[in-house]
């Protein structure tokens, strides 16, 4: 639409000017934001902007792989392109730690320290990036519900621990369906610019209790099924969130003439407009049956699947 596209071509010519000659790092989470933020800065400043991915070993399924075939080299987008694996360090650090909140800070102190780390490497720069968003704006003045309750971890919030002379936020004026069609008008990827919001944290706060390898492994080969099936039947773009969840519950079960003793999956649904309630959604019976069966064929380990009919309050959208 020509709203939006003069949006972008402005914002471009905009950031041009602000930016001149300098460096711009920009952290990128591969959620919806910073993606749209670090296309609009690429088509802006090309190669003078370096985007860092940390890969936290709690994303989802060939979510890693299709955030670097966006933007890495083989990409569209002129930029550098940095993408860290650290899932061996996030998963060391969180090895015996159960309670929600101390994963939670785990995870983002973590984030700090790799992201500074390569921010090191890279050296001073002029701006650093950030996909805020207008809403976000509005919710740090007025300190939004679920900051309040769970300790948030977004990508943004860095600052201190990096070396640079200004901030620069691209989508500071935008909403999010305003930033999705911008990201669209950049050449993004839909399944990039449609994405459902997905924590900072990942599936460390979809895994009840304490996470291990196994146990990601687990959530993200389950969360896939749930997704391919639910966009299969056409529910993807009337339902807010969805996604798999490990219980900390195992249980027994009957596999052939083995008993057995695994592990239950949660699936959830919501419908919902601003996240601060909601609604489970009304899932058919039968794609709950197909998930269902499915999970307990494809997942080693799980024997058991159940769906949360629970809404927001007095359950929160995710596990913890
Ligand atoms: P809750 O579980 O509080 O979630 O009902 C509300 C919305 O916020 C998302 N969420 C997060 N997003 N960092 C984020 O960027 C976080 O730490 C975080 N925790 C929850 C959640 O997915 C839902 O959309």
């Amino acid at each position: 639409d020509w709203k939006m596209g003069s949006f972008v071509e402005t914002s471009v010519k905009a950031l041009r000017e602000k930016i001149g000659n300098g460096k711009v790092l920009c952290a990128l989470s591969g959620g919806v934001d910073s993606s749209v933020a670090a296309a609009m800065l690429s088509k802006a400043v090309g190669k003078q902007l370096t985007c860092v991915f940390v890969d936290h070993g709690l994303l989802r399924k060939n979510e890693m792989e299709e955030v670097c075939e966006v933007f890495g080299p083989n990409g569209q987008f002129e930029l550098n392109f940095v993408c860290v694996n650290a899932r061996q360090r996030f998963y060391d650090k969180l090895a015996g730690v159960s309670e929600p909140e101390k994963k939670r800070k785990i995870i983002g102190e973590e984030f700090i320290r790799v992201f500074e780390e390569e921010a090191k490497k890279i050296g001073a720069v002029d701006f650093l990036a950030q996909g805020t968003i207008y809403p976000d704006v509005v919710e740090s003045g007025l300190g939004g519900e679920s900051t309040v309750i769970k300790s948030h971890h977004n990508v943004g919030g860095l600052p201190d621990y990096v070396d640079f002379k200004e901030i620069v936020e691209p989508l500071r004026d935008l909403f999010k369906d305003e930033t999705r069609q911008a990201g669209r008008e950049l050449g993004l990827p839909e399944y990039l610019v449609s994405r459902q919001p997905f924590p900072g944290p990942g599936l460390a706060i979809r895994i009840i209790g304490e996470v291990t390898p196994d146990k990601v492994k687990m959530v993200q080969e389950a969360d896939a099924i749930w997704r391919e099936e639910i966009a299969k039947a056409g529910l993807d773009k009337s339902i807010s969130q969805y996604y798999a969840a490990l219980t900390n519950m195992r249980s027994v079960g009957v596999m052939g003439d083995e008993r057995t003793y695994d592990y239950a999956v949660a699936l959830r649904a919501v419908t919902t407009t601003d996240f601060m309630t909601a609604e489970a959604a009304e899932i058919p019976w039968s794609l709950l049956q197909t998930v269902t069966s499915r999970i307990v064929n494809e997942v080693q380990h799980v024997n058991r699947v159940l769906y949360d009919c629970t809404g927001k309050p007095p359950a929160t959208i995710e596990f913890e």
